[in-house]
C-alpha cells in the first residue's frame, strides 16, 4: 500500500475527530488539515492533546486547528464535548468516531458500564446523536466509524450480555463485540439518515503500528510487539479514513464497510438488520436518549 495519502480539498469544511491523540487519528487530522479543513481534535489528556494540535499545525501551517478535552468513557463528558463543539461551531461536515481501546481486564466506567463497549461504541452513539442536527444542516456531510476486522471475533449473542457481566472476560472478544457494534451502529445510522445529505460508513484501517494496545498488559500487547515490523505505518492506517472523509468517489455512499479504500462485506452478524435494531435500542437505553 502506498504511504502517500490522497488529499482531496476540504476548504471551508469542519471536521471533528475523536481519539485524535492516537496514531491513526493524528495522521487523519494532518491529512485533512493539509486539505484545507478546520480540524477540531478531541483528546482526553491535556498535554497529549496540545502536542497533537502542535503536530497537526506543523504538518499544515495554514490550517485552523482546535482542540476539545473529553473522556469518552464518561457520558457526561461526551455531552460536554458536544456542547462545547456547538458553542464554537455552527456547522459540522465530517465526524470521525475514531477513539478506541482494548483492555484485558474488565473495567467499569463512571456510568457503571463495561469500559471497552462504553468507549468504543456508546460514547460515539451519544456524540453522533447530539451532533446529528448540525450534520444534517451542514449536508453534504459524512460520519465515519472506525471499526476493525476484529469485529469477526465478536460473540453472536453479545447483546444478551453487553456489559460482559456473565461471561468470562476475554479482552479480544469484548473488543470484537465493540467493533461489531461500530458496524451495526453504522447500518442503523445510515438507515435513519436516508433522505438527508449525511452519509455514515464504517472502516477497518488495517493492522497499524500505533499506541494501540498500550492499555493492555497481556497477550495482546505481546502480539502487537511481535507483529510491529509487519504492520502499516499510522499514515498508511489513516488512508481509508481520509478517503471516506474527503473523496468525491464516495459522495452519497452510505451504510458500507471499507478496507483499503474499497467496499467490503463485513461478517454476517454485521449485516444482521435485526441485530442492528436491537443494538440501537440497547444503546438508547444505556445512553438515555431517543436517537
Ligand atoms: N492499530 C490498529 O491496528 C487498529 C486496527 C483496527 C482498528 N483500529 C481502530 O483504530 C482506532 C484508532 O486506534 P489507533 O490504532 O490509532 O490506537 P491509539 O494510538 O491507541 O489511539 C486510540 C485513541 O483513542 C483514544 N482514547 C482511548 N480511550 C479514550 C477515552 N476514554 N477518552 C478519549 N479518548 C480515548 C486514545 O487517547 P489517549 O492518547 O489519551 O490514550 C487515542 O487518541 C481505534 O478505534 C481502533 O479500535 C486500530
Amino acid at each position: 500500500m502506498s504511504t502517500k495519502l490522497r488529499e482531496d480539498r476540504l476548504d471551508g469544511k469542519v471536521c471533528l475527530i475523536t481519539g485524535a491523540t492516537g496514531g491513526i487519528g493524528q495522521e487523519t487530522a494532518k491529512a485533512l488539515a493539509r486539505g484545507g479543513a478546520t480540524l477540531v481534535l478531541s483528546g482526553r489528556d491535556e498535554a497529549r492533546t496540545a502536542a497533537t494540535v502542535a503536530a497537526v499545525r506543523e504538518a499544515a501551517p495554514d490550517a485552523r486547528v482546535e482542540s476539545l478535552l473529553a473522556d469518552l468513557s464518561s457520558l457526561a463528558s461526551v455531552r460536554e464535548l458536544a456542547q462545547a463543539f456547538r458553542a464554537r461551531h455552527s456547522r459540522l461536515d465530517v465526524l470521525i468516531n475514531n477513539a478506541g481501546l482494548i483492555i484485558d481486564r474488565r473495567r467499569v466506567t463512571v456510568d457503571g458500564y463495561e469500559a471497552t463497549f462504553a468507549t468504543n461504541h456508546l460514547s460515539h452513539f451519544l456524540l453522533t446523536h447530539l451532533l446529528r442536527d448540525l450534520l444534517v444542516a451542514s449536508g453534504p456531510a459524512r460520519i465515519l466509524n472506525v471499526s476493525s476486522q476484529g469485529h469477526r471475533l465478536a460473540r453472536a449473542d453479545f447483546l444478551d450480555d453487553p456489559q460482559t457481566e456473565h461471561h468470562r472476560y476475554d479482552g479480544i472478544r469484548v473488543y470484537g463485540n465493540a467493533k461489531l457494534s461500530n458496524i451495526l451502529f453504522t447500518k442503523g445510522l445510515a438507515k435513519r439518515l436516508q433522505g438527508t445529505r449525511v452519509t455514515a460508513n464504517a472502516l477497518h484501517p488495517g493492522v497499524v503500528r500505533t499506541g494501540f494496545g498500550h492499555n493492555s498488559e497481556g497477550l495482546f500487547r505481546h502480539l502487537v510487539k511481535l507483529a510491529a515490523p509487519f504492520m502499516l505505518s499510522s499514515e498508511q492506517g489513516a488512508r481509508t479514513s481520509v478517503y471516506l472523509a474527503s473523496s468525491p468517489e464516495v459522495a452519497g455512499v452510505s451504510g458500507e464497510y471499507f478496507i483499503k479504500c474499497r467496499k467490503v462485506k463485513p461478517s454476517s452478524a454485521a449485516r444482521d438488520e435485526a441485530l442492528a435494531e436491537r443494538l440501537w435500542q440497547v444503546s438508547e437505553q444505556l445512553t438515555g436518549v431517543k436517537a
